[in-house]
């Protein structure tokens, strides 16, 4: 199989951006970020376009910016948390699952950071919205790293696995 790109999926907090922007880096690829293009066209942050348009609105956006992502080749793409649940990703994508746990997760954030996520708000539901989404992340996954650790002691991993497969 040859991809076309790669796909970065996890939970809030598991380091999607960080290592996606690290991967490009290292291996010449363009690094593209769903929230921040849809932040950046709708003039709004994430937390304002779910105040002011609710969350279905701000699905239908992912959706749309995937798949207009996808057209194109030889990126790695981060993706929002919820993108992989409500949205479908083409099949040319090479998807890899940063796997953390709901604990390293919280704790890996500061309040600003958690402030930024309507759907960490309140901690209860949060840990019910990881319970629910986990099994759905991994099975939509090609690979999956264990994103407990620092990202220095993981990446290496994550980069080995996309060199052994083709992608463009
Ligand atoms: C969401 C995750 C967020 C952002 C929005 C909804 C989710 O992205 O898209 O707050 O449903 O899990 P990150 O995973 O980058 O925090």
């Amino acid at each position: 199989m040859v991809y076309d790109n790669v796909v970065l999926i996890g939970f809030m907090g598991s380091g999607k951006t960080s290592v996606g922007r690290i991967l490009a880096r290292e291996l010449f690829k363009d690094f593209k970020d769903v929230d921040t293009i849809i932040e950046e066209r709708e003039n709004a942050s994430v937390t304002e376009i779910f105040e002011k348009k609710g969350e279905a609105y701000f699905r239908d956006l992912e959706q749309k910016c995937i798949n207009e992502l996808t057209e194109k080749k030889g990126q790695i793409i981060a993706t929002g948390g919820g993108l992989p649940i409500f949205s479908s990703l083409s099949e040319k994508s090479l998807i890899i699952y940063m796997d953390a746990d709901f604990d390293v997760i919280l704790k890996r954030l500061s309040k600003r950071e958690r402030e930024k996520r309507p759907l960490l708000a309140d901690e209860t539901r949060a840990r019910a919205l990881f319970e629910e989404r986990k099994d759905t992340y991994k099975e939509l996954a090609a690979f999956s790293v264990d994103a407990n650790q620092r990202i220095v002691v993981f990446i290496h991993v994550i980069r080995d696995y996309i060199l052994d497969q083709r992608v463009l």
